[in-house]
């Protein structure tokens, strides 16, 4: 297997998202910064959108990680490259050209991502894998946050892997839902290398440790 960054990506979700900035400061030692767009649409949840990820962006030197729980991502998301995203992840439920939408994130220097819900199968987007920069598989039905970790999913983790090394390519997959210090390992050994974390960070005592002890379960569980 193919050995790819391990990364941490905190989700701001679980933050005080009124002090978003200073929230994002507290988390200056993970990888990235995980962004949850939602539009009470596309989930039963409704969070922020462009224009605070655009100013956000303005005031943190985090590379952002923007997840789109929203309807029409062919729409709204290269808004978000073009704000500087470093990465853009759309749903495959919600988008009606995702090869096409891929393109345009990552011509406009985005690397991009497709988000598959739980009950998604990843088998019809395996021949098209190369179009994506990673891959999100939900370890919980998107829209919030604190939700327990779907076991059930892993084997679709496995899966995306086996077929990712099997092209040679250099595709990240990344989990997010109920990730924590119970069950990032499993993740992790099914071949997931980006991971989020909202609850288990933000609920910390202090956040850096807990990132520092995801990194190491994560890349403990790779080196096994
Ligand atoms: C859920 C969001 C997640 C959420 C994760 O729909 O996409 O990013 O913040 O929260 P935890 O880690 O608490 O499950
Ligand atoms: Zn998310």
């Amino acid at each position: 297997m193919l050995h790819p960054p391990i990364l941490i990506s905190p989700s701001v979700l679980d933050s005080d998202l009124a002090r978003l900035a200073q929230e994002v400061d507290r988390i200056a030692s993970a990888d990235l910064v995980h962004l949850d767009v939602m539009d009470n649409h596309f989930v039963p949840n409704l969070t922020f959108g462009l224009p605070v990820v655009a100013s956000l962006l303005e005031h943190t030197s985090m590379r952002a990680d923007v997840h789109l729980m929203i309807e029409d991502p062919d729409t709204w998301a290269p808004g978000y490259a073009e704000a500087g995203a470093a990465t853009v992840t759309f749903h495959a439920e919600a988008s009606r050209a995702p090869v096409k939408l891929a393109r345009e994130l990552r011509a406009k220097g985005a690397r991009a991502a497709l988000a598959l819900r739980p009950a998604t199968g990843v088998e019809a987007y395996l021949d098209l894998l190369p179009e994506f920069d990673m891959v999100l598989v939900m370890t919980v039905e998107p829209g919030f946050g604190g939700q327990s970790f779907i076991d059930g999913v892993l084997p679709k983790i496995r899966r995306t892997r086996a077929a990712i090394d099997e092209l040679g390519a250099d595709i990240w997959i990344q989990v997010d839902g109920g990730v924590s210090r119970d069950t990032i390992a499993r993740a992790a050994t099914a071949g997931a290398n980006v991971f989020v974390a909202g609850s288990a960070v933000y609920r910390a005592d202090d956040p850096a440790t807990e990132i520092a002890v995801l990194r190491e379960l994560a890349t403990q569980a790779w080196t096994d």
